[in-house]
């Protein structure tokens, strides 16, 4: 048995005040549970126990870690990436920096196509050895839970391999990995020839790779870029009902381009989360918050790509339940560091500090069905957390980008150490 004890934090951040069940929205986002003096004790993979230093219980021979003067907080949750896959797109950076434009470049065949060619054309070892160097580096910038989507195959094949190399980056690592079928990621280059090509990706996708990838038990989550440019609502609902009906959750890429209805139709199907949602009106955000679906806000995306940032304030008035993710990709977005990217949230999308933790914790938690195990620091919780070299937790916003995290545990080890 390993005991280690994080001893008198500064600022403990638990999550442990708002409801427990379900994502916080309106004022209950900004509910960090936050407790100055407080110790807390990892026993093999949980947290045992957490309380005043001086109601400690003994624990003889345990390693302690004095975090007098830090911040101990819930290890981060990426509640949306495209981890898997295979090559680069620097090149297409150079040009969107020159001025091309990210829907144009995606319409003559380079965007997701380009990262298609690559990933298929890549084996499993190399494809596995690519992306767990960016999931390394991403556990070292704090995150140690993930949710990872396919999209780059859209052919049965390459889309069961990504799945497979999300499935394996969990066992060999131990993070934990939520993953997602997103074969509706865009239309073939082999397809767009043909006069009736999208009807027949759309009848493939429903009737050979989700069925395919459920019966395997690769995808815990069914999600559909749709917008302009990629699916329609109707083909996305197509897709979705199919995927729910060999049981996935549903999330949605929706509004990135503009209101293409995206965030209506994952109310009215009662998705687990809408990603993006740049371009939201009033009735869209009540729709989302009848619904219960969190909006996953990937400000990032925002800032690589020269776009307009989500409304935060908007969604908090209108009680929505945000989360926030990096989006990680060859393309719209390589940002690696859920830590930099929450910081992002705050001056992008105009989230307060504590909002944007929780929409990094608990809620994101909550979009995959993770908030029994991680997102908040409780007793019996399971021990991913960070201790921060600095006391305050607003650092994270005010210094963005500087070396904050100075340990990171996953299921009670120590990961990364500074
Ligand atoms: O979430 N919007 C669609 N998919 C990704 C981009 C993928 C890519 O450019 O490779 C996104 O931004
Ligand atoms: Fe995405």
């Amino acid at each position: 048995m390993s005991v280690t004890v994080l001893v008198e934090a500064a600022q403990l951040l638990t999550l442990a005040d708002g409801p427990k069940d379900s994502p916080r929205a309106g004022p209950a986002q900004r509910e960090l549970g936050l407790r100055r003096g407080h110790s807390v004790i990892l026993r093999d993979d949980r947290v045992a126990w957490v309380g005043p230093e001086r109601e400690r219980p003994a624990t003889p021979g345990a390693a302690e870690i004095d975090c007098r003067g830090r911040v101990v907080m819930p290890a981060l949750i990426d509640s949306h990436t495209h981890l898997v896959w295979a090559g680069d797109r620097k090149d297409e950076l150079e040009l969107r920096l020159a001025g091309a434009d990210y829907e144009q470049i995606f319409a003559t065949g380079g965007g997701i196509l380009a990262s298609v060619r690559q990933t298929r054309a890549t084996d499993d070892d190399t494809l596995l050895a690519e992306s767990r160097a960016r999931l390394e580096r991403m556990r070292r910038s704090g995150t140690t839970s993930f949710e990872i989507k396919s999209g780059y195959g859209l052919d049965l094949a390459t889309e069961l391999r990504q799945l497979r190399v999300a499935r394996r980056l969990a066992e060999e690592t131990g993070a934990r990995v939520r993953t997602t079928c997103l074969a509706a990621h865009a239309l073939p280059a082999e397809l767009r020839e043909h006069a009736d090509g999208r009807a027949e990706f759309i009848r493939r996708i429903c009737s050979e790779i989700l069925p395919s990838v459920a019966a395997a038990g690769l995808a815990d989550a069914c999600d559909v870029f749709c917008d302009r440019g990629a699916f329609s609502i109707d083909e996305a609902r197509e897709v979705c009902l199919a995927a729910r009906a060999l049981g996935m959750q549903l999330r949605l890429h929706a509004n990135e381009f503009g209101h293409t209805g995206g965030a209506r139709l994952a109310a009215e199907l009662r998705a687990r989360s809408a990603d993006h949602l740049l371009h939201l009106d009033d009735t869209e955000r009540e729709a989302l918050r009848a619904a219960g679906v969190v909006a996953t806000l990937l400000p990032g995306t925002s800032l690589v790509l020269g776009k307009p940032y989500a409304d935060g304030r908007a969604l908090v008035r209108a009680g929505v339940p945000i989360a926030v993710a990096t989006d990680c990709n060859p393309g719209s977005c390589a940002l690696e560091s859920l830590a930099m990217v929450l910081a992002l949230a705050c001056y992008g999308c105009k989230l307060s500090p504590a909002e944007a933790l929780c929409a990094v914790t608990h809620n994101a938690a909550c979009s995959l069905d993770l908030n029994h195990e991680v997102g908040r620091i409780e007793p019996g919780m399971s021990a991913d957390l960070l201790v921060l070299a600095t006391p305050d937790y607003r650092d994270l916003v005010y210094h963005a980008g500087s070396p904050l995290i100075s340990q990171v545990f996953q299921r009670g080890h120590c990961i990364w150490a500074v």
